[in-house]
């Protein structure tokens, strides 16, 4: 099967996901809405073309991504996988791709959804967070959860320390994922 990751900033997901030991599907394509995205380096290097764009340059979210479906249908992709895409998805894709749109957030969703949700979890005291792998839809980290990874919070944690292990936990969890969901439904 053919995949594209579509990515807006470091692409440390992406970069697990392309050195997975035979990964089951071909990553085709990256997808960026950032032409200085750390990311687009890491995709020169493992020799995956890169789709950049700005969203600026369109007048709205379904001629963007009306785009994007033609260079996805021009590679036969049929999973897309989200490793920190800062964008909501739309109709045009939504549609397009019913549960195979799939998304990676740094926390036990639904518990704290968006921006940060490191630093919110950190920051109420809990003393485990997490990760999870999910189903994309029209909210923001709201689609249905495939999968979950807990992840504790020590008290004497730094946000510093925290993060590096929600993004452990990211860079094993998500891989294995795909591997499932690819094997399972093609
Ligand atoms: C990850 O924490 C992911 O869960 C979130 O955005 C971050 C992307 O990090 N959606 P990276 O660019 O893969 O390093």
């Amino acid at each position: 099967a053919q995949a594209a990751i579509f990515a807006s900033g470091t692409g440390s997901n992406f970069q697990a996901i392309m050195e997975t030991e035979n990964l089951l599907c071909d990553v085709v394509l990256l997808v960026c809405d950032k032409s200085d995205a750390a990311v687009v380096d890491k995709a020169k290097n493992h020799g995956v073309p890169t789709f950049i764009f700005n969203p600026k340059d369109f007048e709205s979210k379904a001629d963007y991504e009306r785009v994007l479906l033609e260079k996805l249908r021009e590679r036969d992709v049929s999973w897309i996988f989200l490793a920190g895409y800062m964008r909501i998805v739309g109709p045009v894709l939504l549609d397009e791709f019913p549960a195979r749109i799939v998304n990676i957030h740094p926390s036990l969703l639904p518990a704290y959804p968006g921006l940060d949700a490191i630093g919110q979890a950190y920051e109420a005291g809990e003393d485990t967070t997490g990760v999870t792998v999910h189903y994309v839809d029209d909210g923001i980290d709201t689609g249905p959860i495939i999968e979950q990874q807990e992840v504790p919070i020590y008290a004497d944690d730094t946000k510093g320390q925290l993060t590096k292990r929600i993004q452990r936990a990211e860079h094993n969890l998500y891989p294995q994922v795909i591997q499932r969901l690819v094997e399972r439904d093609g």
